[in-house]
């Protein structure tokens, strides 16, 4: 493991690798454990699209670790203001640090990335594209919070088209035969070139209420603004989904709610003192998940 670009670059064995360290490294993650594991490393973390969980969990997993971290939040505070193309700024950055995660809002800039840098490439959302390192928080929750990950039915609920971590989760979950239910307005269906790929039953709708109770996963997704051409495309779907707590009176009682935040109104906050109610502990996953990821990739033996 080099780059890790896609979900695509880690079988199953690497994936359950990470989980189970991820797991050991909760003491750490909560800063009741001491680690000098990435002591003397550095990690860029460069933002070219908005970022709070990902940028700052990648950070705290970094200084968890006794690593430190370099990069921006802001490109118009680089030379990007000034011309400059990804290829070069990610060589230079990449002599800089041992590693470097790249949120970038053109689907593929991760791949560019790695083919010019010397150091890991961790995309960090690349557009519409991949966000690998949310499957991998993504999983760990689920296995935390349902106890396994294989034989289970996931709803997949929002912007399937331009929600990147759905197409990064899709992939992953075909390995642990899932059902999956991708509901979303016709126009926001899950890209064909992902469907294409699944091995596992899978199937489509516009309602949740005739599915949910059949579900142990609810996936929800923010309809994703800043992706749609058109802004009359994005009035025509915005609200399509509300989630509330009656909704769930129909879900089963173990069901929980991942959301890869931020949320705008698909969830009602009266949903968040429920038992279902899992994505607040599932934006903490992130600082355990990554700092394993780190320390395979740039830990040493
Ligand atoms: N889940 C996620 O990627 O959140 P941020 O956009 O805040 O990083």
């Amino acid at each position: 493991m080099k780059h890790v670009v896609s979900i695509e670059d880690l079988d199953k064995k690497s994936i359950m690798s990470l989980l189970k360290r991820a797991s050991e490294l909760l003491p750490v993650a909560k800063g009741k454990k001491k680690s000098d594991k990435l002591k003397g490393k550095i990690l860029s973390t460069c933002f070219f699209e908005p970022s709070t969980r990902t940028r700052l969990s990648f950070e705290s997993a970094m200084q968890r670790l006794g690593g430190s971290c370099i990069g921006f939040a802001d490109p118009s505070a680089t030379s990007h203001l000034k011309g400059e193309t990804l290829s070069d700024a990610i060589r230079m950055v990449s002599g800089y640090s041992d590693a470097v995660v790249l949120r970038h809002p053109r689907e593929g800039a991760a791949m560019l990335a790695s083919e010019v840098s010397d150091v890991p490439i961790i995309n960090g959302g690349d557009g519409a594209g991949q966000h690998p390192t949310q499957t991998l928080l993504d999983l760990f929750t689920i296995k935390e919070e349902i106890g396994k990950l294989e034989n289970l039915k996931v709803g997949m609920l929002g912007d399937l088209r331009y929600g990147r971590t759905v197409h990064s989760l899709s992939q992953a979950l075909d390995r642990f035969n899932t059902k999956l239910y991708f509901i979303s307005p016709e126009s926001l269906a899950m890209p064909d070139h992902v469907t294409d790929e699944l091995t596992n039953d899978w199937s489509t709708h516009q309602d949740l209420e005739s599915v949910l109770g059949e579900l142990d996963v609810l996936y929800v997704t923010r309809i994703q603004k800043e992706r749609f051409p058109d802004v009359e495309d994005y009035k025509r779907v915005a609200g399509a989904y509300r989630i509330n707590s009656e909704l769930l009176n129909g879900a089963k009682p173990k069901m929980r709610i991942l959301h890869p935040l931020p949320r705008v109104d698909e969830i009602s906050t009266d949903v968040d003192n429920t038992k279902h109610a899992a994505y607040f502990r599932q934006a903490f996953n992130g600082i355990p998940v990554r700092m394993a990821l780190l320390e395979k990739l740039i830990g040493g033996k």
